[in-house]
């Protein structure tokens, strides 16, 4: 297929390079333009209506539901039938916004970070017109591991919240038992060993806890879109009259790490927030 990437970031390049791997002819833009260019059998393009001008399909993997919507905005004229295809993770509202916009729009999150962006191992959360599927499924195929298919648009979005919630607690609450075992002098190595394997254990307590005992955070998943996710969720929460008592604190700890300098930094930065 003929298939344009809109944003060539941590997750949108990988993507744009194994799309094209699989056979796609794949024309990227972004805004900062040099990380559209340089990217294995991929053709960079100088704008966003020049990628999408004689596309099949079009992905957007972009920061946050603004530059979705202004990249939409742009890419609409030329869009011409082809099929949008919303990776980033932009909550149900924003989802529903654009659904309005562009009929038959395909909402597919995407669960996993930059390593498996760039293995091709991501979940893609997708949902849409049921006779999209066939025509996006070859293209995810070239993304992911896996696709779970969930109805109609916006349920992608909905249960990337969901997934979205349970990872940041997972990443607080790893960095305050580790800052809480510096503060301590435990070893916070002795208390992964202990976690190790077990029903407490996950890999991820030892791939972020890596990052966050060596106080270096080279960004798979940038710490100010994890904030981002985080009000997602919360304000999706408010709407159904529900109150997230610890996402609502877990934002406001990612919020003084961004204040603090973080926000670029990868999520596992959380912990500069509860260090002294
Ligand atoms: N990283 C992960 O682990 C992960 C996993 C799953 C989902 N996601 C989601 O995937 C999306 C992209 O994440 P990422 O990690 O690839 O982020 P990233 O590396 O920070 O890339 C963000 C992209 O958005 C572009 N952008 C930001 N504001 C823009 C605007 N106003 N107009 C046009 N382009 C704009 C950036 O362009 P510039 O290069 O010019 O700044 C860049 O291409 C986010 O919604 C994120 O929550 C991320």
């Amino acid at each position: 297929m003929r298939v344009a990437v809109l944003g060539t970031g941590i997750m949108g390049a990988p993507m744009a390079r194994n799309l094209a791997a699989a056979g796609h002819e794949v024309t990227a833009w972004n805004r900062s333009a040099d990380k559209a260019e340089g990217i294995e059998r991929v053709t960079a393009a100088g704008s966003v209506a020049e990628a999408v001008r004689g596309a099949e399909a079009v992905i957007t993997m972009l920061a946050d539901a603004d530059a979705v919507e202004a990249v939409v905005r742009d890419a609409l004229p030329a869009l011409d039938g082809a099929l949008l295809v919303q990776t980033s993770t932009i909550g149900p509202e924003a989802t529903a916004r654009l659904a309005e916009q562009v009929p038959g729009l395909v909402d597919a999150p995407v669960l996993g970070t930059k390593a498996p962006a760039e293995e091709g191992k991501l979940i893609v959360l997708a949902s849409g017109p049921e006779d999209t599927r066939e025509r996006v499924d070859p293209l995810f195929d070239a993304l992911g591991a896996k696709t779970l298919w969930l109805g109609k648009a916006g349920a992608g979005s909905r249960l990337k919240l969901v997934i979205n919630t349970w990872l940041l607690a997972l990443t607080e609450g790893l960095a305050e038992a580790i800052a809480l075992a510096e503060a301590l002098d435990v070893d916070p190595r002795t208390f992964l060993d202990a976690i190790d394997g077990g029903p407490m254990g996950a890999p991820y307590a030892n791939l972020k806890g890596k990052l966050m005992m060596e106080r270096e955070y080279p960004p798979s998943f940038p710490l100010e879109l994890a904030l981002k996710d985080a009000r997602l969720a919360l304000a999706a929460a408010e709407q159904q009259g529900l109150r997230l008592g610890a996402l609502a604190a877990i934002a406001e700890q990612m919020e003084r790490a961004v204040e603090a300098g973080h926000g670029k930094d990868d999520m596992a930065a959380t912990i500069q927030a509860s260090r002294a």
